[in-house]
């Protein structure tokens, strides 16, 4: 690649036009824009606190992970039937497009809704005829990740893997991850669920980091034996676990925009990415819950850019590590990264 420095709108075509992966957004909160969140909530004959893009904006205001999650099982009360999913997932499908993601894997998390009696089989059917949708209508490929409520009790968790492996034969569920409230719930309490996880073949992966500590990583390496860790962002507390991850090439999903309003970091400017990326260890970029955090792929890219000091490149690399680092097929992955050095090569050859 050449030293080359686009303009900044050069830059941005460059981005939009580069074929993307996108590894870390979940289905729920990822799909509560609040036009999609409100015809959800008429068609289910519900309220929801806010009422127009406007009261939206200032009901989506957090001041930790603990306090989003929980604003996350309101608006998430929405998603009740096949159709509401299938709504869901191709509102992701649709958002996907627009920016050139040609794969994405997405979280569900059926412990958010289980409680309140959404049948799984009403999920699936929504997963299916979603993933058809942007497919077939929109041209981009969707995968899911089951996550796992951090916070269930075990013999429920336990329940969702066997559910999940159950649903593969309709709908295209690439692994199994972990994600809700991380603090006062260990990763290693749910390691039964990632034995059987693993022993069905599901590829792993977890929140873990995020607004836990570098021994919440680790807990998650040593007991669910997961491939990536999504944020990890607080693995800079510990130089071993930073060497480790390096060594390993464990990718991290990082979500600076949403680091940064769920107060995990105080600032942008004071976020670990530049130090994760210095230690050699491959990070991706994400929006997490993109209308909840009113971003999306292409602004990470940008605001990461303008706000430390990687080069336009190494912005690149960010997102085409997301390919390489993708629970995909081989077949996929090859196709997907040699179209992407090809856009890459033209701007930066
Ligand atoms: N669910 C949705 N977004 C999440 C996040 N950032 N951390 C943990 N669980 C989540
Ligand atoms: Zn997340």
């Amino acid at each position: 690649m050449s030293d080359r420095t686009l303009s900044a709108i050069d830059f941005k075509t460059c981005l939009f036009e580069l074929p993307k992966v996108e590894l870390h957004n979940h289905l729920e909160g990822g799909a509560m824009y609040p036009d999609l969140a409100l015809k959800l909530a008429k068609r289910n004959n519900m309220e929801l606190p806010f009422s127009d893009e406007a009261t939206a904006a200032s009901y989506y205001q957090f001041e930790s992970l603990d306090q989003f999650i929980d604003i996350l099982r309101t608006t998430v009360s929405t998603l009740n039937t096949a159709e509401d999913y299938a709504d869901a997932v191709e509102r992701h499908g649709i958002e996907a497009r627009r920016q050139n993601i040609r794969y994405h894997e997405t979280f569900v998390t059926y412990g958010l809704v289980a409680s309140r009696g959404v049948p799984w089989e009403a999920v699936v059917e929504g997963l299916s005829e979603g993933q058809r949708r942007n497919r077939e209508a929109h041209g981009v490929e969707t995968a899911f990740i089951v996550d796992l409520d951090r916070t269930l009790p075990e013999e429920i968790a336990l329940e969702h893997v066997r559910l999940a492996a159950n649903a593969r034969k309709t709908v295209d569920i690439v692994g199994m991850g972990l994600d809700c409230q991380e603090r006062g719930w260990p990763a290693g309490r749910l390691k039964s669920c990632f034995e059987l996880a693993s022993s069905e073949g599901f590829r792993l992966t977890a929140h873990a980091g995020e607004d836990g500590g570098a021994e919440s990583v680790w807990d998650a390496l040593n007991n669910c034996h997961v491939e990536r860790i999504d944020h990890g962002v607080q693995a800079i507390e510990d130089e071993a676990l930073l060497t480790h991850l390096a060594e390993k090439q464990i990718l991290l999903t990082v979500c600076p925009v949403s680091n940064l309003l769920l107060c995990v970091f105080p600032s942008l400017e004071a976020h670990s990415l530049p130090a994760l990326v210095n230690a050699g260890i491959p990070v991706c970029l994400n929006s997490d819950d993109p209308p909840m955090f009113n971003s999306d792929l292409v602004n990470e890219a940008e605001v990461v850019y303008e706000t430390f000091d990687f080069s336009q490149q190494e912005i690149v690399t960010m997102l085409r590590n997301a390919i390489e680092h993708s629970f995909q097929d081989e077949t996929g992955k090859a196709a997907l990264l040699s179209e992407f050095d090809q856009v890459r090569d033209k701007y930066f050859g």
